[in-house]
């Protein structure tokens, strides 16, 4: 089946539509963002990885000039929000409105863009007459609302979310006017009607809670085998991927996806976003970096997951926010539009090297991953004569980490006394002869920061998922009198490691973990 952008005839945008076509064509699978971009997009960097990078957006959002410039250059692929759902599309029976939806089609063919059409079969976002109707009209009501969209939409949607959350959380199917009606055999019906509709277009089944190994994503796994033996027109599982850091990264993911992959369907990202308890601090965006860069490594290792396509790039216009109060933070850019550092450790998973072509080509020795510091206090005096830190870093991006090139920081302040120090490494399994350390004063001092323990490597490399393991670092003053260490910023008295934002990691001198005083 071919994912290359038709146009309909009947809204002819004359030359760019030929030049998006052949856009489409050079960059294969997902089509390509006709950007001028100085560096690589995330499509560019996905593309040159066999899939698509994309993001979910919605009519309201396209006047803002700055998000649609991001939307149209960023991404190669991009989902409607709310323009394709039911309620939108035929709030009365057998009236059609498809002019929101053509905006956003229109939107991807002016920038090369791909489309997921979303949704033609769900339970929300469904007008009341369809749940007022007699059981025995619903089926009609599915498959002639199926024709029309996937008809109208033919030729400008590469792949449909055919069926949208058919499940409970314990694997049960979901009741819904069309389960109600049919069982569920009204999901093979569904996607034999789309398939009429459009042959061309790749059928997904979609839902939440089925990227890691579970009874839900058993459940999937069961209803798509049985499709697949009974010959119903299916292409591929959409695993909508809302995560939350506070309830743990799916479980097995990769192999979750590649059970679907064996079973010869595709694999994709549909919806995703790491959303947090807020307010977010470095520590928590630290894990959704991680989060988000274990799904790209998730999909790059799977072949037949075809591509990622999150739920909207930019916190201004996430969905969370309104749906669980008290959490958010959940996507790529922040509210200004301002890259997180998710976003740079998307980048790095998709195997960028800082060249503008595509990927790492290793001709700069790979790039920085994600790095954080855990400290413990290996004292319990906070009012002598030494200051005792414990430090460890683990790199928890998926590109190894030169150490030579890191620097950490313990910032404490001296109080009175001499203002000279010594400082000394006491033990750690990677010798106390790889580990350099110092004592700065502080260009901006701060309250309970007029100095800083800086911690170096004279060699080595952190490979991802590595760890130092502990540092145990000691520091006085020349005169030997005492500190006050309580008011110290980077302070803490845990006697456990655990992620230290006060801690503050570099990169070649650029901040990669922590909040500085
Ligand atoms: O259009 C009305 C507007 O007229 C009204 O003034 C306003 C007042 O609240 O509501 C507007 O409708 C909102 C609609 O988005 C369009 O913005 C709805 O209230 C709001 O509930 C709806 O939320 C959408 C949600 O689906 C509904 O379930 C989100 O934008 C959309 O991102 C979200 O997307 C779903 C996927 O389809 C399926 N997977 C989960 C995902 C997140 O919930």
């Amino acid at each position: 089946m071919s994912l290359v952008k038709r146009c309909r005839p009947h809204r002819s945008p004359g030359l760019p539509v030929l030049v998006v076509g052949a856009l489409a064509l050079a960059a294969g699978l997902a089509g390509g963002p006709a950007s001028a971009a100085s560096q690589d997009t995330l499509h560019d960097l996905a593309s040159a990885q066999g899939k698509y990078f994309g993001s979910a957006t919605d009519n309201p959002e396209l006047p803002d000039a700055a998000y649609a410039a991001k939307l149209g250059s960023e991404f190669g692929q991009i989902t409607p929000g709310n323009s394709m759902k039911w309620d939108t599309t035929e709030p009365t029976r057998g009236r059609f409105d498809f002019a929101k939806g053509d905006v956003i089609t229109d939107f991807a063919q002016e920038h090369g863009q791909t489309v997921r059409g979303h949704t033609l079969v769900w339970h929300s976002q469904l007008p009341g007459w369809v749940g007022a109707l007699p059981s025995t009209e619903v089926e009609t009501a599915m498959t002639d609302h199926i024709t029309a969209e996937a008809t109208h939409y033919r030729g400008e949607v590469a792949a449909w979310d055919v069926v949208n959350e058919p499940f409970n959380e314990d694997g049960t199917f979901r009741t819904s006017p069309f389960y109600n009606a049919m069982g569920k055999d009204y999901i093979a019906k569904a996607l034999r009607a789309a398939h009429a509709a459009d042959p061309d277009a790749k059928l997904y089944i979609n839902d939440y809670n089925v990227e890691g190994k579970g009874a839900k994503s058993d459940a999937m796994y069961n209803l798509v085998s049985d499709l697949l033996d009974e010959g119903v027109p299916l292409d591929g599982v959409g695993m909508q991927a809302h995560l939350a850091i506070q309830y743990g990264f799916p479980y097995q993911m990769q192999a979750n996806m590649q059970r679907f992959a064996d079973l010869g369907l595709d694999v994709a990202v549909t919806e995703l976003d790491v959303r947090m308890q807020l307010p977010a601090d470095a520590a928590k965006l630290a894990t959704q970096s991680s989060y988000y860069a274990q799904v790209v490594d998730a999909c790059l290792a799977v072949e037949r997951c075809v591509g990622i396509t999150v739920w909207d790039y930019t916190d201004k216009y996430s969905w969370v926010p309104s749906t669980f109060p008290g959490e958010g933070a959940a996507n790529l850019y922040d509210d200004g539009l301002a890259p997180k550092p998710a976003y740079a450790a998307v980048r790095t998973a998709l195997g960028d090297d800082g060249d503008d072509d595509g990927g790492d080509d290793g001709g700069d020795g790979g790039t920085p991953g994600t790095l954080k510091a855990l400290y413990r206090a290996n004292d319990t005096a906070a009012g002598d004569n030494q200051i005792k830190p414990g430090l460890q870093l683990v790199n928890t991006g998926t590109a190894p980490v030169s150490l030579p090139a890191v620097t950490v920081r313990y910032w404490f302040s001296g109080d009175n006394g001499a203002t000279t120090y010594g400082s000394w490494c006491d033990w750690s399994p990677i010798g106390c002869s790889t580990i350099t350390h110092r004592v700065v004063a502080a260009s901006s001092p701060k309250s309970g920061a007029d100095h800083y323990l800086e911690v170096g490597f004279t060699g080595g490399t952190l490979a991802p998922g590595a760890a130092t393991g502990e540092m145990q670092l000691r520091l006085s003053k020349t005169d030997w009198s005492n500190f006050n260490e309580s008011d110290d910023y980077s302070h803490g008295t845990g006697a456990s490691y655990a992620d230290a934002s006060k801690v503050t990691v570099y990169v070649g001198g650029a901040l990669v973990w922590g909040i500085e005083p």
